[in-house]
């Protein structure tokens, strides 16, 4: 595009580029802004800030449109596996089947972890939270696998370490599990595939003829796919900005993790299912909690509901609505939760405060609904969507490493005190 865009500051007319994506996204690039006037642009929370050029994903939050390297959602939950998906995002086209089995045998030879590994997981307190201890164990990883820690843009390399990773992340998230409910840790088992081979090391007792149930299995792999990626979120951008400094895969995934923890991003999904619980325990009243979450002067949110680019539906949350319903049928479960969920759900959705600001369920709203009727304990909500948005971050990663993109380093608008001397001792204020 060789259209301009004028920006006038300070007496100055700067001109600047514009470039506009496949899907017809226009930006405005403002990368040499500094250098041609002193000037920066300030955007918090960069809600209006394109950090990068990618290829990966496509999303549109007013039409409600998630797409992974042209593929929709909607497809790839309902005919893809995990793997498949993994193999897309991170490589750009769908796999053959050579390649995909190749993959699959490499992640089941790939999926025992160091005995020493092993230790460090048992000698967290019980009470640790699983996001903490798989954040560590990720960091420790580089450990035992020094050559990750120099990262060259080696292909080979880089897929040898998206397969370790891919493999060991089930193996530690379950040994996480295994060792807080005090029961001792299953090692994985190569006949299975790669949402049984989960289920069977975080369920199984040892010689037990433990067998995933299908419907169980099935809606693991939709749930990974649906969060394995999304574009510059919280995490990713995390994990790009960490990369950026030439830090390894490993510890970019690591710092990922972190990110994902908090309640206003990935940890929302256990937020909803702690939220839906109290308001049971409060006599179930979902009326008295919107009227919360309206409340400016309550700092309670209605966790589930709004997100930084959906402003219409999140459509991952469409599909898990419909799934929510399947999955507890199929189960035969009746959950009082449920009930709640939905009750609250309809009232907030005829609410002018939340029709008003566009905040729909996302797709944490129900994906809680469904660890829990899969049985999947509340803290461990977080690390299934950590497993899920791995190859998301591997993918992300190496775009940022192909493209040579700089050192992630914003600047600021400085507000403090200008230049004052010091003051000794005896000259300060109590
Ligand atoms: N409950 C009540 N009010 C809300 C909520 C909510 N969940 N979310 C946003 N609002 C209100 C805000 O108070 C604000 O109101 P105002 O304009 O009167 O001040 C308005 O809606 C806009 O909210 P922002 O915080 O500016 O929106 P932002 O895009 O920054 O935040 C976020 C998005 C963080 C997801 C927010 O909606 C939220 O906190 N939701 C609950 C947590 C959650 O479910 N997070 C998961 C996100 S999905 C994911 O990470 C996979």
């Amino acid at each position: 595009m060789s259209e301009k865009a004028i920006l006038k500051v300070k007496g100055k007319e700067i001109e600047l580029d514009v470039i506009e994506g496949t899907e017809q996204e226009v930006a405005v690039d403002i990368s040499k802004l500094r250098g041609q006037s002193g000037v920066i642009t300030i955007d918090p929370g960069y809600k209006n800030t394109g950090a990068t050029k990618s290829a990966i994903t496509f999303l549109n939050g007013e039409l409600g449109i998630l797409r992974y390297r042209g593929y929709t959602i909607e497809e790839l939950a309902e005919k893809a596996s995990f793997l498949e998906v993994a193999w897309l995002l991170i490589g750009g086209e769908l796999p053959t089947k050579r390649q995909l089995n190749k993959l699959e045998k490499d992640i089941k030879n790939n999926q025992i972890v160091h005995e020493r590994m092993k230790k460090i997981v048992e000698e967290f307190p019980s009470t640790a939270h699983p996001m903490g201890v798989l954040a560590s164990m990720v960091s420790a990883l580089t450990a035992f696998h020094p050559t990750t820690l120099n990262p060259n843009n080696d292909n080979k390399e880089d897929y040898l370490n998206m397969v370790k990773l891919l493999a060991k992340l089930p193996t530690l998230a379950a040994w996480t599990f295994r060792k807080n409910i005090g029961r001792p840790i299953n090692y994985p088992n190569p006949k299975l595939d790669y949402t049984s081979n989960f289920l069977y090391m975080m369920n199984s007792c040892p010689n037990s003829d433990y067998k995933a149930d299908p419907i169980v299995a099935k809606a693991l792999n939709v749930l990974l796919i649906l969060h394995a990626d999304h574009e510059q979120n919280c995490s990713t951008s995390t994990v790009r900005i960490v990369g950026s400094s030439n830090a390894s895969m490993y510890a970019s995934v690591s710092a990922g993790i972190g990110a994902l923890w908090g309640p206003l991003h990935g940890g929302a999904n256990q937020a909803v299912i702690e939220m839906l619980e109290a308001i049971k325990a409060d006599g179930g009243d979902a009326g008295k909690y919107i009227a919360k979450a309206k409340d400016k002067e309550d700092p309670f949110r209605l966790m589930g509901f709004g997100h930084r680019v959906y402003k219409n539906f999140d459509p991952r949350a469409t599909i898990l609505k419909k799934y929510a319903d399947d999955v507890l049928k199929a189960l035969g479960i009746q959950d009082p939760i449920l009930e709640i969920a939905k009750s609250l759900e309809e009232t907030a959705l005829n609410d002018q405060y939340f029709i008003d600001r566009k905040l729909f369920p996302n797709v944490d709203f129900y994906s809680g609904i469904i660890y829990r009727a899969l049985g999947i304990p509340t803290d461990m909500f977080t690390v299934m969507f950590a497993l899920g948005r791995l190859p998301g971050w591997i993918a992300q990663w190496k775009e940022m490493r192909a493209n040579h993109e700089p050192i992630g380093r914003p600047r600021q608008v400085y507000t403090g005190y200008t230049e004052r001397g010091f003051v000794e001792m005896d000259g300060r204020k109590e």
